[in-house]
């Protein structure tokens, strides 16, 4: 059986069932078989029929935008929207590269009618979940925390910075936290390569996030303590950041990877010779807290070594003043 169609509607943006349904020709017969595929290609719903006309539904694949709602339920005709304020092509929009909010606000594509006068705004608060299906109000403040500790702050971003949601929603961020940590590339060495935060953290737009590390990120406030390959040597980041006033990056940016626990996996060295443990132990230190500590920076790491290595007695003495409450607390790595 053979059915024609002069017209075919359809709504719900199911993508797939307008695709199908208008590719498959609005004055062409189209055959049953190329109906039930197309059905089950969008894995639509014929639910009404006028005349010739079919009417298909289908369960709204983006939450945004209803022609079943807009159409019937508002009457609206076609050419309210289409072609002027809409191309008759899903994506258009979104591919004009200003499907925003901001040119929704000026009164482009649905704020045309979306103005307060016509429908309901876009600038009302209450109004943003009638759209979106959420309040769209962002977190203050986010914090990943892993690997290491970030922050990021919305409302610096915003509020004091100026920005506007569409620079980073959704080209740079997608709006659900988590989202870029999930996708396994968000690092330093994206951000490096314009990707992410670094997508304005170049030095360019805004600060470079190869440095002010702790801008960004936190230094620990517990004693880190090496378990491995020789027990407890103590490092104290509020030392070297506090007292010390050094910058975060000194250290991390060559010479200790923030957060790897790179130490902590190091081999004991096994030599009979003396000589060549000697020299195995002076590459060490020299290359790790000897970069500093090489009497001149810092006390030299020849000199005195009990100040690093506080040894199991050491450890002890500092848990229990720690439990007195009156040092730092620790932790082991
Ligand atoms: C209130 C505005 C509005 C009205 C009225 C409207 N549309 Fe649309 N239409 C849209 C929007 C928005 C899109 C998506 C455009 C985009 O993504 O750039 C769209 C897309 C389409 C598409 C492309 C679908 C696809 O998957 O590529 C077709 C076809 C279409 N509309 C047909 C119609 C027909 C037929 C009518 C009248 C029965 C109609 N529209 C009425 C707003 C409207
Ligand atoms: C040609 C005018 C027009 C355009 C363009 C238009 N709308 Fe609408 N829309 C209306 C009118 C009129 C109503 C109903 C009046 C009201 O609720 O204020 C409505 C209602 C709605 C509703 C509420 C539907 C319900 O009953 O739950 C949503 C959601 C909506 N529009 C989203 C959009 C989005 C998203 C776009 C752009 C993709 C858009 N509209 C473009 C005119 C328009
Ligand atoms: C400078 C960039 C930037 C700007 C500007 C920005 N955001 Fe975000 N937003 C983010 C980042 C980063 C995330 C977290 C994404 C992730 O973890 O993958 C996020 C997440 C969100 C989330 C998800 C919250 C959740 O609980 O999952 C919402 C909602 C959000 N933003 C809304 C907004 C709104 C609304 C604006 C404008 C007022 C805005 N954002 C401006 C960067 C930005
Ligand atoms: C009439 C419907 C409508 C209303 C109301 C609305 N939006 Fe939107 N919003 C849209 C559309 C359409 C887009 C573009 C979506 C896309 O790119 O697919 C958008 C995009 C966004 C984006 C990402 C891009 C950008 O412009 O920053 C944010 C953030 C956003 N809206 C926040 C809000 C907030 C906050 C409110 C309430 C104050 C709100 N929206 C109210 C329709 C609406
Ligand atoms: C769309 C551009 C943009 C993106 C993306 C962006 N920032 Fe920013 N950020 C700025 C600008 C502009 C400033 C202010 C100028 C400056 O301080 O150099 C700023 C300032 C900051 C500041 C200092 C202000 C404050 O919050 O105390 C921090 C921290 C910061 N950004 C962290 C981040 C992090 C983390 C990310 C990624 C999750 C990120 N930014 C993504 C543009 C951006
Ligand atoms: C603009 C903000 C910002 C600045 C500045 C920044 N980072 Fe990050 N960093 C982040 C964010 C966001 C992540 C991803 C979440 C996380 O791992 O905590 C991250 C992840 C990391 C990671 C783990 C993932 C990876 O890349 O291997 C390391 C290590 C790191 N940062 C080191 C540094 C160092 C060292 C500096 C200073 C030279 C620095 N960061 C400066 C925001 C920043
Ligand atoms: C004097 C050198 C030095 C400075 C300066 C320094 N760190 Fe560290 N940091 C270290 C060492 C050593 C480790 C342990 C490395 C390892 O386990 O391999 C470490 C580890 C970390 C870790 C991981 C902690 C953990 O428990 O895994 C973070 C996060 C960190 N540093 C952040 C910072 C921040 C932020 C700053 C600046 C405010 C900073 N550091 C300044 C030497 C330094
Ligand atoms: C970027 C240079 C730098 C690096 C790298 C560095 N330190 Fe230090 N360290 C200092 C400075 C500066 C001081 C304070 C001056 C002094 O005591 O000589 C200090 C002080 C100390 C102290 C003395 C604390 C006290 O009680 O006064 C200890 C212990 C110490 N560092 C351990 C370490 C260990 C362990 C490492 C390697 C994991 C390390 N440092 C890496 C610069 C550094
Ligand atoms: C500035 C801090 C510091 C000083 C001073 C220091 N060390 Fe170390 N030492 C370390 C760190 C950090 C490691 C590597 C982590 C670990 O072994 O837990 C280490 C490792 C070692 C190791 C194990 C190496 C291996 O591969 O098996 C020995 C043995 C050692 N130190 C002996 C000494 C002696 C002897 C002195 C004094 C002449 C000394 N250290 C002074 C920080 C220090």
């Amino acid at each position: 059986m053979a059915m024609k169609f002069t017209k075919s509607l359809c709504w719900g943006l199911g993508a797939a069932v307008c695709i199908g349904l208008f590719l498959a020709g609005v004055n062409r017969p189209v055959s049953a078989e190329a109906l039930a595929q197309t059905q089950k290609q969008a894995n639509g719903q014929i639910t009404e029929r006028y005349g010739d006309t079919l009417v298909v539904a289908q369960k709204a694949t983006h939450q945004l935008f209803s022609h079943k709602k807009h159409v019937i339920g508002v009457g609206l005709e076609c050419d309210a929207c289409h072609p002027d304020i809409f191309q008759k092509k899903r994506g258009a929009a979104k591919a004009a590269g200003d499907y925003n909010m901001k040119s929704l606000e000026k009164g482009k594509y649905c704020g045309a009618c979306h103005n307060g006068d016509e429908a309901f705004g876009v600038t009302d608060k209450k109004d943003c979940i009638t759209c979106h299906g959420s309040n769209m109000q962002p977190p203050e403040k986010i914090v990943w925390k892993k690997p290491n500790k970030a922050v990021f702050d919305h409302q610096a971003h915003v509020q004091d910075i100026g920005l506007e949601c569409g620079d980073c929603h959704d080209k740079i961020f997608t709006m659900k936290i988590g989202a870029a940590e999930a996708k396994g590339d968000f690092t330093m060495a994206s951000f490096k390569k314009g990707r992410y935060c670094g997508a304005c953290h170049n030095g360019d737009d805004a600060f470079d996030a190869q440095s002010q590390c702790d801008s960004c990120h936190f230094a620990p406030t517990k004693k880190i303590i090496f378990t491995k390959p020789v027990k407890t040597v103590v490092f104290d980041h509020k030392i070297h950041v506090g007292k010390a006033g050094l910058l975060c990056e000194t250290c991390h940016k060559e010479v200790f990877v923030m957060g790897s626990g790179v130490l902590s996996g190091l081999e004991t060295f096994r030599s009979d010779d003396p000589a060549a443990k000697r020299k195995h132990l002076e590459e060490l230190h020299e290359k790790l807290c000897g970069t500093c500590h090489n009497s001149d920076q810092a006390f030299g790491f020849q000199t005195r070594c009990t100040v690093c290595h506080i040894g199991v007695k050491g450890l002890k003495q500092m848990k229990a003043q720690a439990e007195k409450g009156d040092a730092a607390e620790q932790g082991e790595h």
